[in-house]
């Protein structure tokens, strides 16, 4: 399974704070907000990662998140020139992907709790899988209605009129023909090849399968200033509370496997003194804690 990770956009939503940085690298609390969809991946086994942006932005994330060998991972890097739509990614991304299966996660998705996509990832063998979590302004987002037995009848974007709660979260996984559907679908009345009508083209297949996420799991917005605001607060909340911490790659790494804990010194070596690589420092010392060797 390889993975790409959408960071495109203008991010005129949260002007002017996206005039000298993208939006996905604005900060959620302690972090970059591409560091939450980056572990939810890599807590989810996926070791291949392409991250798409503009020609602008490109370089900052390059920056940030290097060739991913740091942690275990790769990470390559391709260009939208310009915002033409989710589903354009595939095009984009298509030598990447090859002959593989897909998860698309978008940039600004930020989830907390429960174990959906590891599982989804692991359990998923051809078609499209893709998440329904209710909420209070549908309008907003891709739009998927049930029958009566629980499975997903139609899909709308951003309808005026919902047929539903239940909203789509920027996380998508597909099987390879999903190369082919996006080279065969038409843009929008907005200009964009919209993920929506990949996800009807499964639909209609009889290839979607539609997983619900439950009450307790967190899907944040971070789109406006507010919502910006609200997410950083909420993922304060929790790991404070919690003493853990959400969306660290450097953490998914090591409990994935990906790196030994002799490398996870090293990249707390590298730090400066700070909360984060306290934090880490505390997570070494349980690793070892529970290893039992005492160090
Ligand atoms: C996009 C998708 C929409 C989905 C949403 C999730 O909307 O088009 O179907 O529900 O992401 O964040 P956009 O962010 O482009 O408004």
């Amino acid at each position: 399974m390889k993975a790409i990770i959408l960071a495109g956009g203008a991010g005129s939503r949260l002007y002017p704070l996206t005039q000298v940085s993208s939006k996905q690298l604005q900060a959620v609390f302690d972090k970059p907000m591409i560091y939450y969809p980056l572990t939810v991946l890599m807590a989810s086994g996926v070791r291949e990662l392409c991250v798409i942006s503009t020609p602008d932005d490109l370089p900052r994330y390059r920056r940030l998140l290097g060739d991913g060998g740091q942690w275990g991972i790769s990470v390559e890097y391709r260009e939208q020139a310009k915002p033409e739509g989710i589903a354009q990614a595939f095009l984009i991304a298509g030598d990447f992907i090859g002959s593989d299966n897909v998860i698309l996660m978008l940039g600004d998705n930020i989830f907390s709790g429960g174990d959906d996509f590891p599982r989804a990832v692991s359990s998923f063998s051809d078609g499209a899988t893709i998440f329904a979590y209710h909420v209070k302004d549908p309008e907003r987002y891709g739009v998927v209605e049930f029958d009566r037995a629980g499975k997903a009848i139609s899909i709308e974007e951003k309808p005026q009129h919902p047929k539903s709660s239940y909203a789509v979260p920027g996380v998508y996984i597909y099987d390879n023909t999903v190369l082919d559907i996006a080279r065969n679908i038409k843009p929008s009345a907005r200009g964009e090849l919209e993920i929506t009508d990949v996800n009807l083209e499964y639909l209609k297949q009889g290839k979607l399968l539609v997983h619900r996420l439950s009450r307790g799991f967190a899907w944040l917005d971070a789109g406006t200033s507010t919502a910006l605001h609200e997410a950083s607060s909420y993922i304060e909340a929790i790991e404070r509370r919690q003493g853990i911490k959400i969306g660290c790659p450097e953490e998914a790494a090591l409990v994935r496997g990906f790196i030994t804990i002799d490398q996870f010194h090293a990249l707390i070596k590298n730090m400066p003194v700070c909360e984060y690589s306290d934090y880490l420092r505390g997570v070494a010392d349980e690793w070892h804690r529970l290893q039992g060797d005492g160090q």
